[in-house]
């Protein structure tokens, strides 16, 4: 199953704007604009490729070991607000090339495993590809974050054929497995659609609660190999 929070761009709608978009803009915002339409049309291209691999990855796992590693997919393109966001935190000019050399996350999958060594699975089958390049690997299974937060983090780069050139496309995938994914989405909405003041206020149940869910799961996963054997 896969998850997609979508917000379409198109080149013609982006064109026909001149009415009140480009109202008070120069030719070159409208250039950078397009620029920046084309760019996340690539990105795009990018996630869809990724996700139809863990989605191969995830067939032939099953058909070899008899369980899915892949709970399901979600998938988002960074709005070019949010691109602008963390240009500016940066500290970096609001351009194209900047969020292209910089923004590893434009395109991002998040990948929910059923179990936890389900997620390195996922993660040594993906990169043994001939076409998947490891750019950065952040592992806050193994050493998690002071608040609880675990995930593994892969920025990955893959090849994305067009019309007249091949470009490597970087695409941020983070693994997790639903207990982290449970645990995440609640520290997220307490951060995000609340304020600091509830995650700090929080903090401690949090973060006992993060103890408590990985030590569930691995209870869960000695339960699960040994019915396998
Ligand atoms: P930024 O992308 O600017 O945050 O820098 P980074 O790429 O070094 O960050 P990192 O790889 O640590 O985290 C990137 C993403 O992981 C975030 O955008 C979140 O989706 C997720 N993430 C990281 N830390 C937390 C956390 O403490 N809680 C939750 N809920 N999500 C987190
Ligand atoms: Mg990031």
């Amino acid at each position: 199953m896969i998850i997609e929070r979508k917000s379409k761009v198109n080149l013609p709608d982006l064109t026909e704007q001149d009415g009140h978009l480009f109202q008070s803009s120069r030719e070159d915002a409208r250039t950078s604009l397009i620029k920046l339409a084309q760019t996340m049309q690539i990105y795009n291209g990018a996630m869809k490729v990724v996700s139809a691999k863990l989605e191969l990855l995830d067939d032939e796992f099953q058909f070899s070991n008899k369980h899915n590693p892949i709970h399901h997919l979600e998938y988002r393109i960074k709005s070019p607000l949010s691109i602008g966001k963390k240009l500016q935190k940066y500290g970096l000019p609001l351009t194209v090339e900047a969020a292209r050399e910089r923004v590893l996350d434009i395109a991002g999958i998040r990948v929910i495993c059923n179990f936890l060594d389900d997620v390195y699975a996922v993660e040594k089958m993906l990169l043994q590809q001939a076409d998947v390049t490891l750019v950065k690997r952040k592992d806050y299974i193994e050493q998690a974050k002071a608040n609880g937060y675990r995930s593994l983090h892969l920025v990955v780069k893959v090849p994305i054929f067009l019309s007249g050139s091949t470009e490597e496309i970087p695409v941020e995938i983070q693994l997790r497995t639903v207990a982290m994914d449970y645990w995440a989405s609640l520290e997220h909405m307490l951060r995000y659609k609340n304020k600091d003041s509830d995650t700090q206020q929080y903090a401690a149940m949090l973060l006992d609660c993060a103890a408590t869910l990985a030590d569930t799961e691995k209870k869960m996963l000695f339960i699960r190999q040994h019915i396998e054997e």
